[in-house]
């Protein structure tokens, strides 16, 4: 049974407070924030002052996600702020140890976003120092795109390798995920998965939630 995490990025912002009292009453584990700087992708959406409001509205754990380049300027801040998990990109980061261990210092836990295209190998050296790694699914930016088939075989990769190594590392996978392929998805060994359109797009979204942690 993987984690759910829906992604806040597919709400309607008008109404955020709905959307977390939706989070609250659902069997989420979760909430995934993006974060976008216009730079490191072609979009943005949301920062700090917005999660820390949303911070007094639930207690499970956030999930940011930064789509940002030099993450370390920020990482204290979104500690502030209320993230539990901060996850950097590994293209963002050329000095991806030091970033994975602020993270740590700072109380959070650790994870780090591959890009579509980035293998899983860049992972070789200091898969051991971090809680968990995103699976961009998608190419980060948007939300409501369509999942990438050869995540799948990622996946499988990267589980082999932790477990070949004893590790406990989340594998989370991000971007078109729903009904359709999560089953697929878990069975590849992912232990986390981000859903924003398949969740807040749905006719009943605590039950498209409930749906995905029944696989
Ligand atoms: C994309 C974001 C995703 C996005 C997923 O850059 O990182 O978290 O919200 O949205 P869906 O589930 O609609 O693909
Ligand atoms: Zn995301």
């Amino acid at each position: 049974m993987a984690l759910i995490a829906p992604s806040l990025l597919a709400a309607d912002f008008l109404h955020l407070d709905a959307a977390l009292r939706m989070v609250n009453d659902s069997q989420a584990d979760w909430l995934h924030l993006d974060v976008m700087d216009g730079r490191f992708v072609p979009n943005i959406s949301f920062g700090l002052p917005v999660i820390e409001s949303l911070r007094k509205a639930t207690s499970k754990p956030f999930d940011v996600h930064l789509m940002i380049l030099e993450p370390e300027k920020y990482a204290e801040a979104f500690k502030k702020a209320g993230a539990d998990i901060l996850t950097v990109h590994i293209e963002a980061c050329p000095h991806l140890h030091r970033n994975v261990q602020q993270i740590k210092s700072l109380g959070m836990k650790a994870g780090v976003a591959l890009n579509p295209h980035t293998p899983i190998a860049s992972l070789d050296n200091i898969l051991g120092d971090m809680d968990l790694v995103c699976l961009m699914s998608v190419n980060p930016g948007f939300g409501g795109q369509s999942f990438i088939p050869g995540t799948i075989n990622k996946i499988k990769q990267l589980r082999q390798m932790i477990d070949d190594r004893g590790l406990q590392v989340d594998i989370e996978i991000d971007g078109g995920v729903g009904e359709k392929n999560a089953a697929e998805i878990v069975a590849a060994g992912a232990t986390v998965l981000v859903a924003g359109s398949s969740v807040f797009n749905a006719a009943d979204p605590l039950a498209a939630v409930a749906q995905l942690k029944s696989l």
